[in-house]
């Protein structure tokens, strides 16, 4: 499974782009936002930096929810790097703009997905990925993975290329359940992805070894 991280923050990036598990980046505007990134110009320029910290794809939403502003919007965003997959929002105008971006060559990630019905038609439409929120939906209660493993399924009986990418990951369980559900990638802040690391057995195991090297007269480095 694919890791992304989830944020527009340029130090998380390059500490998880460190950590060398890191595939690939996700934004919103949200996040852009958070980030106090504003203005085309300094938009832009954000993307450009993120794609020289890390080697895969980043995903940069359209703010339009027009066809044609879409497509004016997606052909500037694709220029910037080859790595730059347009995000483009699950709408009827959205759908259309997926399958002129597959038809010239741009990649494309369909985001606020929150159906089965939505993914498929997505995946008609050629999207290279569909970003099913898990974390929103289990905030009303309803089960998030379900929509994962649904779309998983789907996906595998039609034989589509589009990837599952599973957003609005909130815990690192979500990380294991989407992993054994089979998605081809998860999204997730660095805090989430960080927190995969811990376990208490491994701190008391190393403070173990390190007490019983140190009795042993060997010094530690
Ligand atoms: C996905 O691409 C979205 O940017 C993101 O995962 C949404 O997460 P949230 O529901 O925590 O805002």
């Amino acid at each position: 499974m694919k890791f992304f991280i989830d944020t527009a923050n340029l130090a998380d990036i390059r500490e998880a782009q460190d950590m060398g598990i890191l595939d690939g980046v996700t934004t919103n505007p949200s996040l852009m936002a958070k980030e106090g990134i504003t203005g085309k110009d300094n938009i832009m320029s954000h993307y450009k930096q993120i794609c020289e910290i890390v080697e895969g794809d980043v995903s940069a939403e359209v703010i339009s929810t027009t066809f044609d502003e879409m497509i004016r919007e997606g052909e500037e965003l694709a220029e910037l790097n080859e790595n730059i997959v347009v995000k483009v929002p699950m709408i009827k105008d959205g759908v259309k703009a997926i399958k002129y971006f597959t038809e010239k060559g741009i990649r494309t990630n369909c985001t606020l997905i929150f159906s089965a019905g939505q993914a498929l038609l997505a995946a008609k439409a050629g999207a290279t990925y569909v970003s099913p929120f898990v974390g929103r939906l289990d905030d009303i209660s309803t089960d998030g993975m379900a929509l994962i493993e649904q779309i998983v399924t789907i996906f595998t009986n039609y034989g589509y290329t589009t990837e599952v990418l599973a957003a609005s990951v909130r815990h690192p369980m979500h990380i294991i359940q989407c992993a054994e559900l089979g998605a081809d990638v998860m999204t997730a802040p660095l805090s989430v992805i960080k927190a995969l690391l811990n376990h208490p057995l491994t701190d008391s195991g190393l403070a173990k070894f390190l007490a019983d090297h140190q009795k042993a007269g060997v010094p530690a480095k």
